[in-house]
């Protein structure tokens, strides 16, 4: 096992600190910090060979998704402290209807919503119990738009951890919240947004000795480039030339990003997809500082959206969210609450389906094209990050003309699907079906 280590991510200070420190910013100078690694004495070809082996057993951690993979982010130091539920193993779906939709030849959704949770927190959330386990913690909290709790609900559950989670009163669907209290978590709903509910998380975790596991918890971080790692070995190695994902706290497009120049680097791929993050309008203030060259980063402090799982507006992650879209050299597009529903419909109209804030993807993948940003005939892949049951009151209201933007004003159901009601009568309801 190569020997892991955190580093501060601000160049400047570089500083290095052992794996098993409890911290989440560099202590010296507050820079976000990195898992990293001595470089391996395994070669692409012979891991592209074992993993590929690894399918065909049954021992958990090769069933898994992400450990199958461990090689790729080797921070533990037994394997005896792993919580697995299996996550990972996300198909690629292709959609043709979609794809039209979107401007596009071709779309292939990778689906992290197929996950035991339903949504790519899980990716993360393995590596996030299982280091805590390994550090010997008692308590893991996390403030969340409701995937993050509901993952590490379940999987903190799982390896025997007590999960306190952290949600903005009112602000997460009910699909999310039912997820956190039945997987057992102690659960508060705090009167106040995201952002400022990850500050007071930040005080009572240190104060308390609870071990923090949202996406500034560097080890998520290592999980989610599972994503990368797994679509690339489903493509076979081949990548394609756009991968486009929602943002929100921007752990994700971190994530995604080192995972995919860490292959690159170790030459199991030979060049880098362009990422393409989409930010909702009301919550996009990654889209405006990276609009406009030479500009400061501002947070968005009334942060506003219907895909309340990227309702988020100081995200932490963001420079590390920059270096990557710079280095692959991508883009961030914005997308408006009727250009997520609609997009959101046409998905599920594909026999797919996925929460609000993924159909960000194929909305903002709509204006890419029509600006000639993105090529018809190139091979775009899109995460759906959460599965459609998470938020079934948003489709239920937009089907049925109900659904208002946080401003008050109607969304058009402009795909939308209405529930008919009839009589118990066979000749009423045969005359209606023709
Ligand atoms: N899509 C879904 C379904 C999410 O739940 C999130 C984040 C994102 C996209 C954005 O990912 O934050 O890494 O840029 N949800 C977090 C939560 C914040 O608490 O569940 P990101």
């Amino acid at each position: 096992m190569p020997t892991s280590f955190l580093r501060c991510f601000n160049t400047a200070c570089a500083a290095v600190y052992p794996v098993t420190e409890v911290i989440y910013n560099c202590p010296k100078c507050g820079g976000l910090l990195e898992a990293a690694y001595e470089k391996p004495t395994w070669t692409a070809t012979e891991m592209k060979r074992t993993f590929r082996e690894r399918r065909m057993d049954n021992a958990p951690i090769n069933q898994s998704g992400i450990w199958r993979y461990r090689e790729l982010y080797p921070f533990l130091d037994s394997d005896e402290h792993i919580v697995t539920l299996r996550e990972g193993n996300t198909p690629l779906l292709d959609a043709p209807r979609a794809a039209k939709y979107g401007g596009l030849d071709q779309i292939t959704f990778k689906h992290q919503g197929f996950n035991p949770t339903g949504s790519f927190k899980d990716n993360g959330m393995t590596c996030g119990a299982s280091q805590a386990r390994r550090l010997g913690m008692q308590r893991v909290a996390c403030v969340s738009t409701g995937n993050t709790s509901a993952s590490m609900a379940a999987y903190a559950s799982a390896g025997g951890l007590q999960p306190i989670i952290f949600i903005p009163h009112g602000n997460i669907s009910y699909g999310k919240l039912a997820q956190a209290l039945e997987y057992g978590a102690q659960t508060l709903q705090v009167e106040a947004n995201f952002d400022q509910i990850l500050a007071l998380v930040r005080v009572l975790a240190e104060r308390l000795g609870i071990y923090l596991l949202n996406s500034i918890n560097p080890f998520r971080i290592e999980g989610q480039k599972s994503i990368a790692i797994e679509m690339m070995d489903q493509l076979d190695w081949n990548p394609p030339d756009w991968i486009v994902l929602p943002g929100g706290n921007l752990g994700n497009v971190s994530a995604v990003g080192k995972g995919l120049r860490e292959l690159k680097e170790h030459g199991f791929i030979t060049k880098l997809p362009k990422l393409a993050v989409i930010q909702a309008a009301g919550s996009a203030p990654f889209y405006d500082y990276m609009a406009e060259a030479g500009r400061t980063f501002h947070s968005v402090t009334h942060p506003e959206t219907l895909a309340t799982a990227i309702k988020i507006g100081d995200p932490v992650s963001w420079p590390k969210a920059e270096l990557e879209i710079r280095t692959a050299g991508g883009v961030v597009e914005s997308a408006s609450e009727q250009e997520i529903a609609d997009a959101k419909a046409v998905i599920g109209a594909a026999g797919i389906g996925c929460e609000p804030a993924s159909a960000a993807t194929l909305a903002g993948i709509k204006k890419l094209t029509a600006a000639g940003v993105i090529r018809a005939d190139e091979h775009v892949v899109a995460i759906l990050t959460g599965h459609v049951l998470k938020d079934p009151d948003y489709i239920y209201r937009y089907h049925t003309g109900q659904l208002k933007d946080p401003a008050g004003s109607a969304i058009a159901a402009t795909f939308g699907n209405a529930p008919t009601v009839v009589p118990n009568d066979a000749d009423a309801i045969a005359k209606l079906l023709g």
